[in-house]
């Protein structure tokens, strides 16, 4: 077959030329919207504009970024939301609900509203001053769908919000910054560890709950990680050298009620909305045998100070590793870029000891028919 463009061909080219041109928008809202809650595991830059101590706008944060300049990502690259973007095709990812390029069309893609240092609890995380609790956060996503109801009206914004994919990651700061922060915090004295975990999780079932009444129909829920393992913890309180037992026995408490409650929410709803994702479990598996999946170590962290490079901030005085990709951490509290891959991985393809009822891309699929 000739490869010539024939006048007929050109003219088709002509026309699918304006087509394309005329469908920005439909290709805009192609892949589905992404909307992203909850700390800094996912915050993608919020806390750049507001009065807080819980930050990663300056060097060495972002320092393998595309850019390699800091965007407020707690990462040395790209974070779990990042990668999640790219998985379900959209060109961008959303940007931070409070950058002030988040206006016309770029709302369509979704927004990020995380804030690093909040909890499931409003007061979790109160050293940090200025930061977007969870109640709010779920306040800015019905002021984002007034915002995009004014540009495109109600109909398509509840339509938009309905098929797009939610992420949620909240609940690790609730016993670090939180229940353990200090010894005899209001918390700890307050309930037990295991009367805390059910407080937790009623509370968290609340804010789903409202998720739902905004709207979302597609939720990835991430439990905490092996909380006692980062670097941080096995430094302040590791014991004999190794994860603070403690902080393990709060992420074994926590992750399978979690997992049981959203079991419960599906089965109330009637349909899969909350999609459980173990990455208590995803975390571990390169945290007890790092070497298997290319990393050099899982108990030091590439950027910090101190034992396990664990203690203290993240900062252009901390010892900097020179290859990001041999360490699990990037920082003390942290998972790498690399890390972050392994995790979405699992999200993706991960079978039902990682994913409950189901993993991210059985959910496109099953989306992609409906
Ligand atoms: C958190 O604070 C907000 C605003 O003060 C309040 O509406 C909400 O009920 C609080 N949540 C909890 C769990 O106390
Ligand atoms: C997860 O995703 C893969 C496709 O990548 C699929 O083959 C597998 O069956 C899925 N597992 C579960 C348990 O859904």
């Amino acid at each position: 077959m000739s490869m010539a463009i024939t006048s007929s061909n050109f003219i088709t080219l002509m026309i699918l030329g304006v087509v394309l041109a005329l469908g920005t928008i439909a290709s805009l809202t192609e892949a589905r919207a992404f909307f992203v809650f909850g700390d800094s595991l996912v915050d993608s830059g919020n806390n750049n504009y507001l009065a807080t101590t819980a930050r990663a706008d300056s060097s060495p944060y972002g320092i393998d970024y595309p850019t390699h300049r800091a965007t407020g990502r707690f990462s040395n690259g790209l974070n779990i939301p990042d990668m999640i973007s790219e998985q379900i095709g959209q060109s961008e990812p959303p940007l931070p609900y409070l950058s002030p390029e988040l206006t016309g069309q770029r709302l369509f893609i979704g927004a990020n509203f995380a804030s690093a240092g909040i909890g499931i609890l409003n007061d979790t995380g109160i050293q940090f001053l200025n930061i977007i609790r969870m109640f709010r956060q779920l306040d800015y996503f019905e002021e984002y769908q007034h915002r995009v109801s004014a540009l495109i009206g109600a109909k398509q914004t509840r339509q938009l919000v309905k098929q797009a994919l939610v992420l949620i990651t909240v609940g690790g700061n609730d016993f670090v910054n939180n229940y353990y922060l200090v010894p005899f915090s209001a918390r700890s004295c307050q309930f037990s560890l295991p009367d805390y975990v059910k407080y937790l999780i009623s509370e968290y079932q609340k804010l789903l709950m409202r998720l739902y009444k905004l709207g979302a129909r597609r939720v990835l829920v991430t439990g905490t990680g092996p909380m006692g393992c980062v670097p941080a913890e096995m430094a302040m309180r590791g014991t004999n050298g190794g994860c603070s037992a403690e902080l393990q026995r709060a992420a074994s408490l926590y992750n399978p009620r979690l997992v049981q409650m959203l079991r419960e929410l599906n089965s109330k709803i009637g349909k899969a909305v909350f999609i459980g994702a173990n990455t208590q479990q995803m975390h571990m598996d390169f945290v007890s045998n790092p070497q298997a999946y290319g990393f050099k170590t899982s108990k030091r962290a590439c950027c910090g100070q101190g034992p396990n490079n664990g203690l203290g901030l993240c900062t252009v005085l901390s010892n900097l590793c020179p290859d990001r990709d041999h360490y699990a951490f990037w920082d003390p509290f942290h998972p790498s870029e690399k890390a972050n891959r392994i995790i979405v991985q699992q999200i993706m393809s991960g079978s039902t000891q990682y994913m409950t009822p189901m993993n991210l891309s059985t959910i496109i699929a099953l989306d992609s028919m409906a």
